[in-house]
């Protein structure tokens, strides 16, 4: 499941952590957050820090500050390990890299929505362990950011790192449990670099149903280069690149199965590039493609931006 090297299936090693929680998780200080309120009451703890610096508010976030007050209402993290499974980097490397993109979310939302961030409603799809949607917190009401993750020993990591968001599980295939037109905001990182055609495109229909007219969707997949490490990752695999590239360039989808443990079986699991050609003729159905972003110091995926049709 994890995005760079091929590990094996980490699902007794999660639950191995998950028997141990409250010893093992937390790199810092073992803090509970009880007694600090729950999500939709009161104030938003984290408005104060609104007209933070950007790079204030990473620090914060990724735990660089130590030992103040603010410590108490940041969420925390799991072991680096778990950290590793779910996206190939751990620490200030796997937070450096949710930064980035969260910046991409933020940028494009203030680029292509007509609204504000400040009242919309946002949904992390695939939202892992929890690295990128904590740095939304300053952003918007923490009663209005959602994360689903399939895997429910993620869920149960977000919710107990994370009191202030809202976590709910989700199958492999839609529908969520979510009304027409409820999210104003969806992205997913490293989701779409993975799943088969036939979810991508189910998924795509489900964002659309749930987003409101307008709404912006940001999606990450491989890049072209990617292509010839699938190779290195799984030798022993059939996986032909130099045929995968011709079809990349020919605008086909590139989909390597291998599934990737727990839920995530191989029909519907693997590595997945998907070109630019592809995505202008297949998903501009429902969504406008208004930006397509091939570079990024952290973020190694291409990053696709849509607006609801
Ligand atoms: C490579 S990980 C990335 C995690 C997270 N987005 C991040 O960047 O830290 C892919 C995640 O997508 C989740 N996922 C895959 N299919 C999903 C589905 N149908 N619904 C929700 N989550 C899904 C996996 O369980 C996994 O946590």
């Amino acid at each position: 499941m994890q995005d760079t090297e091929r590990k094996p299936k980490i699902q007794n090693r999660i639950f191995h952590y998950l028997s141990d929680f409250g010893r093992l998780l937390f790199g810092r200080n073992s803090i509970s957050n009880e007694g600090l309120g729950s999500h939709g009451e009161g104030m938003n703890p984290f408005r104060k820090y609104s007209s933070l610096d950007n790079e204030k508010w990473f620090e914060l976030v990724s735990g660089l500050i130590h030992e103040t007050s603010d410590e108490k209402i940041i969420p925390l993290s799991p072991p680096d390990e778990i950290q590793k499974n779910f996206t190939g980097r751990s620490g200030i490397d796997t937070f450096r890299q949710a930064f980035e993109f969260y910046q991409m979310v933020t940028r494009s939302v203030g680029v292509y929505y007509s609204g504000g961030i400040e009242e919309a409603k946002i949904l992390d799809f695939g939202c892992g362990w929890g690295r990128i949607i904590r740095f939304f917190l300053r952003d918007m009401d923490p009663s209005n950011i959602y994360g689903c993750d399939c895997v429910d020993d993620m869920i149960e990591i977000c919710k107990k790192t994370n009191q202030w968001c809202n976590f709910f599980k989700s199958n492999t295939y839609p529908p969520l449990n979510i009304e027409p037109g409820y999210f104003d905001i969806i992205y997913a990182y490293s989701v779409f670099s993975h799943v088969s055609e036939d979810a991508q495109k189910k998924w795509l229909s489900e964002f659309h149903r749930i987003l409101k007219p307008g709404g912006i969707l940001i999606l990450t997949t491989r890049r072209f280069d990617f292509i010839d490490q699938i190779e290195a990752i799984y030798p022993e695999s059939q996986f032909d690149a130099n045929t995968a590239k011709q079809d990349y360039l020919e605008g086909k989808y590139v989909h390597f199965s291998y599934g990737g443990g727990y839920s995530l079986e191989e029909s519907y699991w693997g590595e997945t590039a998907i070109p630019r050609e592809y995505i202008e003729n297949v998903w501009t159905n429902l969504f406008s493609i208004v930006d397509f972003i091939e570079t990024g110091k952290e973020v190694d995926q291409n990053v696709i931006v849509g607006v609801k049709k």
